[in-house]
């Protein structure tokens, strides 16, 4: 008999411009996707989970002249002291790291574009229009506003090149064709209707290369020009895993084994990119196109996409020191719908804070964990069963599958923390430290104990993926270390079976959960 293979999924975030300071909205994307890929680690699928920084390009070989030094050194300088770092403070446990200047990468990309030349899908023609560096995009007319471009609010270069084309406008029709079948490939339905009317605007053809500047990876048979660093950056999501390499390497095996990826997350503000040029290439190179593209909204400061051109760039580590990395990850996804656009308040957060995470979660955790040691001794009594309790989780579980598998965050979220409140309001009704008043109850103040114990088990593996430090503390301090293995291997599916938490395991007390905030 063969064992079916585990479902693979395979994720990744934009690969973020490395001249840029990290900021709040590039964790949102990240932090988004790590949620995701250890939610779907947790349902006991193989993970792959590629995050990086997009290195070439005209804007980062001017700032790093202007810093006097050499374009690499700029990039591997800002990828050892800013991206690198940031993520792990954030607790990503991404599997990969790809920068497009590894020779992994550019190798990959040479020999994809040429292989699009072989096959007709490239010409040489002259481009002649408006270029926004900020957004490194070719623009069209009606993208500016008194010659700026609308998104940076800076005047735009006009070129004038001879530059290799892909035929972009070739695809539109298969484009339509393939979001109007599977409309799961383009998320939420307000991208996908975005993506829909320019494809059936006319697309025209794309230039994918540049004369002017020599930062990027050559184009192979014409070495005087460097390849349009979108073009290079997009291909990114293939290079990491493999792609074009002999089918019996290690490349081509992953690569196999991961594409299509499953979901490419990304800002709304770069869908075009990853909706129609992407799968377009991909269709020319007549390789799969990705399950779903999926599009969230933008975090909003004083109304606007905050950005550091704007300087309303929020560092993380400004939330992070007074909230904790956990109530971060929690918090954006928790307050804002995934594919809206959402305002960051400081109060907002700080009454989330007390009230879901400090209050109804933390609070509850660590009155059991003192009840039991001051009623039971520090063990976890004989197990129990509450069938008001465990109805209502096998029935969280599943919401919160469902939604968090469709990027539903707040609905996922939701689902558990009204667990957790009705946890909550067991433990009020039930007053076990009345019950531990009258000796003749013992029994009926363990079942409460247990009770309360094995639904916290509970939230604590469904809310791993979204705080996985807190989490593990709470894991400790129940004693389901020692008894049920690490909290990241706790199936999904395995949650909402009731009695896990063995009788007789020792609970101990552990760091405050969600301290009190202090005074800002
Ligand atoms: N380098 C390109 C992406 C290439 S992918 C092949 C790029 N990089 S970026 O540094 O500008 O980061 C873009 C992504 O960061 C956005 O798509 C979005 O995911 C995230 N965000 C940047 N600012 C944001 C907000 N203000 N709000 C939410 N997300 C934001 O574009």
């Amino acid at each position: 008999m063969t064992m079916a293979l585990p479902k693979s999924f395979y994720l990744t975030t934009p690969i973020y411009y490395v001249n840029d300071a990290p900021h709040i909205g590039h964790a949102y994307t990240t932090v988004a996707g790590d949620v995701l890929t250890r939610w779907h680690r947790q349902k006991g699928e193989n993970v792959w989970f590629l995050t990086g920084t997009d290195e070439h390009g005209e804007k980062v070989m001017n700032t790093a002249a202007a810093n006097n030094v050499s374009p690499q050194e700029w990039c591997d300088r800002l990828v050892e002291s800013a991206w690198k770092p940031v993520w792990k403070s954030l607790n990503i446990a991404n599997d990969d790291f790809i920068r497009t200047t590894e020779e992994r990468h550019e190798v990959r990309v040479g020999k994809f574009l040429q292989g699009l030349k072989d096959a007709g899908h490239i010409y040489l023609a002259k481009y002649e229009g408006p270029y926004c560096i900020g957004c490194e995009e070719f623009k069209l007319p009606g993208d500016l506003d008194d010659g700026k471009c609308v998104v940076h609010g800076k005047p735009v270069e006009m070129l004038s090149e001879e530059n290799w084309f892909f035929k972009l406008s070739d695809f539109a029709p298969a484009l339509i064709e393939h979001y109007t079948k599977h409309p799961e490939a383009c998320e939420p339905a307000s991208a996908r209707n975005e993506v829909l009317a320019f494809l059936e605007s006319g697309v025209k053809d794309l230039s994918i290369s540049r004369s002017t500047f020599d930062w990027g990876i050559p184009v192979p048979w014409d070495t005087a020009q460097v390849i349009y660093v979108w073009f290079d950056a997009l291909l990114n999501y293939a290079t990491a895993i493999g792609l074009g390499d002999d089918a019996s390497s290690d490349g081509g095996k992953k690569f196999a084994e991961f594409w299509p990826a499953d979901v490419h997350l990304v800002g709304k503000d770069i869908l075009r990119f990853h909706a129609v040029i992407w799968p377009a290439m991909l269709m020319a190179a007549g390789l799969p196109v990705p399950g779903k593209i999926f599009a969230h909204g933008w975090l909003l400061v004083g109304g606007e996409k905050m950005s550091k051109s704007k300087l309303t760039g929020i560092a993380p580590s400004d939330i992070t020191d007074h909230f904790g990395v956990d109530a971060f990850r929690y918090y954006f996804l928790r307050a804002i719908p995934f594919g809206s656009d959402g305002s960051f308040s400081w109060e907002d957060m700080g009454a989330r804070y007390t009230s879901e995470l400090a209050n109804d979660f933390g609070n509850l955790a660590s009155r059991l964990i003192a009840m039991i040691e001051k009623y039971c001794d520090g063990a976890i009594p004989a197990v129990a069963n509450d069938s008001g309790l465990s109805t209502m989780l096998e029935q969280t579980v599943k919401t919160a599958d469902a939604a968090i598998t469709a990027l539903d965050f707040q609905g996922g979220i939701n689902a558990i923390m009204e667990f957790c409140k009705r946890v909550n309001g067991y433990v009020t009704e039930k007053e076990p430290w009345a019950i531990a008043k009258d000796e003749s109850r013992t029994a009926e103040l363990n079942e409460v104990l247990y009770n309360t114990a094995e639904s916290i088990r509970a939230l604590a593996v469904l809310l791993h993926p979204i705080m996985p430090a807190t989490t593990q503390t709470l894991w400790e301090s129940l004693g389901a270390q020692e008894t049920l293995g690490n909290i990241a291997e706790q199936k999904i599916s395995d949650v909402a079976r009731w009695g896990q938490l063995p009788a007789g395991s020792r609970v101990t007390k552990g760091a405050v959960l969600f301290p009190r905030l202090e005074e800002k």
